[in-house]
């Protein structure tokens, strides 16, 4: 049971006679963080006071008078101007977690309206290696995907590869000028990656160089129009000095603007100029950036060489790129990549101008939508088409093939506009019926405050990161192991599976413990940490549970055969009683509007509810036998509950630490 969603539907009897649609002011009941106003507390009466022109007080008298709670609350108490408490009465707590104890699910209901998710995440651009970019789409979306499956949804997971793009044309481009042919034989992906990169340089090179007039120029232009103003802030008139000094400020840092990106640019020229062997690439591939779409244009015109080419290389890169999945425990339903959809384009086109929502200009094919300054394109004048033409495609295949009723795109927030874009195309397209969400998420930075990135300025390369992980964990582990007062505990294998474990647990929950919209901070140290909201505080505490099970030899099914000896007296068992039980609020705040964070804070208090509760109430020593098994139960629920929320984060627990 939800007790959140069953006190909201008790409420809503006792309002429907005082308001006309209470829902707004269900939304007023809450959970309580501060045990001394009870459990729940709804301040619905303050807002209904005022629509009524009557006192708060009154009317949550009335709501109390109406609500029928009894069974599992004592009187609801009214404080302040109107507030409502509701405090749980401890034998139903006890009864309802008894319920618990045999029951697979945890009391987790299946959704009363199961739905047909589609989650696209992860994504990667094949035709290079995954990096520290790639890890909030891949776990974000995993934890999503498992935490709706689990909630009774249908749940189709699609990883939407980036293996039809530019990428292409350029390792294209770049095996066959640059290729060396031994390294490709002994270890083609890292050939294929280094091409790319290389030939990524030498465009970037020439269009950077192109940049530069016009960023010299605006130097100049912003230089004079700052003169311009310098002169008004120290002439007379007050009235135009006042808003001379504004646009002074404003042209200063514009100006400054200019100039970093001219350091820049200055920077990444002189990396090419300065290598003899780059700056002699340079030189003999003038057009390489032409070319480079050439060879993109051939592959998707079906060019013999080119697709033979294509077909050699996307085996190589998705088993780079499947080590990482594997590692990570990530499966997906399908993999349609771009390539999938690229003979429907030119029907999506074809429909789109058929049906007047799609216009020629500049030679282009552009639908024109409401709200946005620039159109989207669907079509270039080359005839290429785009990545938001493949998202079109993508949307008409899944809704055709798996009737969903929502399709989450778990993509960073730079892709925003993009997918505002998307929607509304698509809306009015007609999959107005289809709920589609751009599940954002902000940038990892590293530090300094930066994007996060290696040393000499590179992307840091996910697989590198995981190892990294676990050879920290393996140092946290071990430490932990050796400061034991009865001696290190561990044997060498078991500390190395332990590590892999809490390793990988580590980087994820980093992660998902996120909000995450905003931009986090990565940082190794914290993120293993035994200590705080990290993933090995919650694996430790689960170990903990396990090891009181061994050191008192308790056989399980025994201990849940006796549920009915689930007491809750202590105020630390109380809550930690209370917490268990509000599972459900946690797994429903997680999904209302996919957040992850949800799932990994609820665990974080349940963590520290079972850290009071075992400092403070003996387990093994209890009192009485009668409370030695309650207290077993409750370790029992906590340990089966931290499991099973870390599993739909995508993490593993570990019996021993
Ligand atoms: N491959 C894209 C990238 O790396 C992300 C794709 C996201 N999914 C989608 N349907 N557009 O930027």
């Amino acid at each position: 049971m939800n007790i959140l969603s069953e006190l909201k539907r008790r409420f809503r009897d006792a309002l429907t006679p005082l308001a006309e649609d209470p829902g707004d002011l269900l939304d007023l009941i809450r959970p309580v963080q501060d045990a001394r106003f009870g459990d729940y507390q709804a301040n619905c009466a303050m807002p209904l006071g005022k629509r009524l022109s009557r006192s708060p007080r009154d009317v949550a008298g009335e709501i109390v008078e109406r609500l029928d709670v009894f069974d599992l609350c004592h009187r609801p108490e009214i404080a302040g101007p109107g507030f409502i408490n509701l405090r749980l009465k401890d034998e139903w707590i006890a009864a309802e977690l008894a319920r618990r104890v045999g029951e697979q699910r945890l009391g987790i209901a299946p959704a009363d309206r199961a739905r047909t998710y589609i989650v696209d995440y992860s994504s990667p651009n094949v035709a290079k290696a995954m990096h520290v970019g790639h890890i909030r789409s891949t776990v974000i979306g995993d934890a999503l995907a498992r935490t709706l499956r689990f909630l009774g949804h249908r749940v189709i997971t699609d990883n939407h590869l980036g293996d039809w793009g530019t990428q292409f044309g350029m390792i294209i481009y770049g095996y066959k000028h640059f290729c060396d042919s031994a390294a490709y034989g002994r270890e083609p992906v890292a050939e294929l990656g280094r091409l790319y990169k290389q030939v990524h340089q030498l465009v970037d090179y020439y269009e950077t160089r192109g940049r530069l007039p016009d960023l010299e120029q605006q130097i100049v232009e912003r230089q004079a129009a700052l003169d311009g103003q310098r002169a008004l802030a120290a002439g007379d008139d007050k009235q135009l000095r006042t808003k001379a000094e504004k646009a002074v400020r404003k042209l200063e840092s514009q100006l400054q603007e200019a100039r970093d990106e001219l350091t820049a640019a200055g920077r990444k020229l002189e990396a090419i100029d300065s290598s003899p062997m780059l700056a002699a690439r340079a030189a003999q591939h003038p057009a390489i950036a032409q070319s480079v779409l050439q060879e993109t244009a051939k592959l998707h015109a079906g060019d013999a060489e080119n697709l033979a080419l294509w077909h050699e290389f996307v085996p190589h890169c998705r088993r780079d790129i499947q080590r990482i999945y594997d590692r990570l425990d990530i499966r997906f339903d399908y993999e349609y990549g771009e390539s999938f959809y690229h003979d429907q384009l030119a029907d999506v086109v074809q429909q789109f101008r058929q049906r007047g929502l799609a216009v020629d200009s500049d030679g282009a094919v552009c639908v024109f939508l409401d709200g946005f300054a620039t159109p989207m394109i669907v079509q270039k004048r080359d005839g290429a088409y785009l990545y938001a033409t493949t998202d079109l495609a993508t949307i008409a295949y899944r809704i055709k093939t798996w009737n969903p009723d929502a399709i989450l795109y778990v993509v960073d927030h730079r892709q925003s506009e993009h997918f505002e874009k998307l929607f509304a195309a698509a809306r009015r397209w007609g999959c107005e019926h289809v709920e589609l969400q751009h599940i954002s998420f902000g940038t990892v930075m590293g530090e300094d405050g930066k994007p996060y990135k290696t040393r000499s300025g590179d992307t840091v390369g996910l697989e590198g990161l995981l190892d990294e992980a676990v050879a920290k964990a393996y140092g946290v582990v071990s430490a932990n192991d050796d400061a034991k007062p009865g001696g290190a505990e561990l044997s060498e294998e078991d500390r190395r599976h332990i590590a892999h474990v809490v390793g990988h647990a580590a980087i994820k929950y980093a992660d998902l413990s996120q909000n995450r919209t905003s931009d986090y901070v990565f940082s190794f140290d914290k993120m293993v940490a035994l200590e705080g909201n990290t993933a090995t505080y919650m694996q430790y505490s689960y170990a903990r549970t396990q090891s009181i099970f061994a050191k008192g030899k308790v056989d399980l099914d025994t201990l849940r055969g006796s549920a009915t000896a689930l007491a809750v007296e202590h105020s630390a068992e109380r809550a930690l009683a209370l917490k268990l039980l509000q599972f459900a609020e946690a797994l429903q705040d997680a999904t209302i509007d996919y957040r992850p964070s949800q799932l990994t804070s609820y665990l974080f208090e349940l963590a520290k509810c079972f850290s009071d509760f075992y400092h403070q109430c003996p387990v093994l020593t209890a009192d009485s036998p009668a409370q030695r098994t309650s207290r077993l139960l409750l370790c029992d629920l906590t340990g089966r509950t931290i499991r099973q929320g870390l599993d739909l984060l995508g993490i593993h627990v570990v019996d021993k630490m």
